[in-house]
C-alpha cells in the first residue's frame, strides 16, 4: 500500500519518520513523484497543483494536510467520488487554542492600544475591564472553536458561539444561522472567526458585520483570507468602530509588500502560522483512518464537498 506527500512548509523527513513508525508496512512517496500512478493509493496534500490528484487513479482517499480543505475544494478537476478527509488532530487544535487565548487575551488586556503609545512614548494607563464584563463570540463552533472557547473557560469570559445548525454546549450561549448571527454580533466584544471558507462564509467579515459589533470591538481572523472583505476593516479601524484586529490569514499569501495592513498601528499579523499540523501526532490520524477504511469501516471527518466543509 503506498501514500503519495504533498506538505507545505518544508518539515524534512518528520511525514516520512512518523508514517513508517505508526505504519511500517505503508509505503510513502514524497511529491514530486515520477513512479506508476496507479500504484498510489492514498493521498496526504496541501495546496497540490490543480489536476495534480486527478492523476491517481487508484487514489481510495485524499488527506488534507490541514483542517480547511479549500485547498482542494477550488480544484475543478478534483477526481470525483474519492473522499476528502480532513485534519483533525490534537497537535493542530492545541496549537490553534493558544494562538487564538493569545490574541484574544492581547485585546482584552490593550496590548494593541500599548503598542500604539509605546511607539508614541506616551505612558498612560488604560483602566482595565473584568473578563466577567467582556463576551468572546466565535464565529465557528467545529473542532476548533469550541476547544478554543473551551480553553479561554477559566479566564471568566462570557462566550459566545455562531454556527450553521443549532448547538447545546454547557457555559457557550449558541446561536445559529442568519437569524442568531445579528444577537451574537450585538454581544460580542472580542469576535473571533474559525469558519471554514465556503460560497457561504466568503467576505463574512465586512462592513456589515462590524457595524452590528458594540463600538471599539476587536477582531480575530484565523479561519481564511477569503472571510475578510480587507478595505471595510480598514475603515472600521480608522473610524474607531473597531479598536484593533488580530490576522493570520489573508486573500493574497504572501501578502504583498505594498499591502496597508503591514504599516497600520492597529493591525497584529502573523503569516498564517496560527496553527500547524504536527506530523507526529496527526500521522496517528492518518493511520487509523487507513486503517477503518481497509478494515471497510467508515472514515472519520470527510468532507462534505456540496457542503464545503
Ligand atoms: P469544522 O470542525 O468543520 O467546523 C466548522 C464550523 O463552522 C462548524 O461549527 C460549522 O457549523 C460552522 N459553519 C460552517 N459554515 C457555516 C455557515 N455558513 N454559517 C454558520 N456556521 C458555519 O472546522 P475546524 O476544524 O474547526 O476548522 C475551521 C477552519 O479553521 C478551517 O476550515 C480552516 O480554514 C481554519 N484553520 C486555520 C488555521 C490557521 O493556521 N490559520 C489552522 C487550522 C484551521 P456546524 O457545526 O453547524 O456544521
Ligand atoms: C491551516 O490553515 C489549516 O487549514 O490547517
Amino acid at each position: 500500500m503506498a501514500l503519495l506527500i504533498k506538505t507545505d512548509i518544508d518539515r524534512g523527513n518528520a511525514w516520512t519518520e512518523a508514517l513508517a513508525a505508526a505504519y511500517p508496512e505503508l509505503t510513502t512517496h514524497t511529491w514530486p513523484y515520477d513512479g506508476d500512478p496507479a500504484a498510489i493509493d492514498y493521498a496526504l496534500v496541501w495546496q497540490p497543483p490543480e489536476g495534480e490528484l486527478k492523476r491517481y487513479p487508484n487514489l481510495k482517499a485524499i488527506f488534507s494536510v490541514g483542517a480547511g480543505i479549500d485547498h482542494l475544494a477550488s480544484d475543478p478537476d478534483l477526481p470525483e467520488g474519492v473522499p476528502v478527509v480532513r485534519m483533525v488532530e490534537p497537535g493542530l487544535t492545541a496549537g490553534m487554542s493558544e494562538y487564538v487565548t493569545l490574541a484574544v487575551l492581547s485585546h482584552h488586556r490593550f496590548l494593541h492600544d500599548y503598542a500604539v503609545q509605546r511607539r508614541d512614548k506616551l505612558w498612560k494607563e488604560i483602566p482595565q475591564i473584568a473578563a466577567a464584563a467582556r463576551q468572546v463570540g466565535m464565529l465557528g463552533l467545529g473542532v476548533l472553536g469550541r476547544d478554543a472557547l473551551e480553553k479561554l473557560a477559566p479566564f471568566g469570559f462570557k462566550l459566545a458561539g455562531w454556527s450553521r445548525t443549532p448547538k447545546s454546549i454547557t457555559g457557550i450561549s449558541c446561536y445559529h444561522g442568519e437569524e442568531g448571527l445579528r444577537e451574537f454580533l450585538a454581544g460580542t466584544d472580542i469576535l473571533v472567526c474559525l469558519l471554514p471558507l465556503t460560497p457561504a462564509t466568503e467576505g463574512i467579515l465586512c462592513r456589515e458585520t462590524f457595524d452590528q459589533l458594540p463600538r471599539g470591538a476587536a477582531v480575530i481572523s484565523v479561519g481564511r483570507g477569503g472571510h475578510l472583505v480587507e478595505e471595510d476593516l480598514l475603515a472600521a479601524l480608522d473610524s474607531g468602530r473597531l479598536s484593533g484586529a488580530t490576522l493570520d490569514v489573508f486573500r493574497e499569501e504572501p501578502l504583498p509588500k505594498s499591502h496597508p495592513f503591514w504599516d497600520h498601528p492597529r493591525i497584529f499579523m502573523t503569516p498564517h502560522v496560527a496553527s500547524m499540523t504536527i506530523p507526529e501526532s496527526a500521522c496517528q490520524a492518518v493511520v487509523a483512518n487507513i486503517h477503518r477504511l481497509e478494515a471497510g469501516e467508515p472514515l472519520r471527518h470527510v468532507v462534505d464537498m456540496a457542503r464545503g466543509y
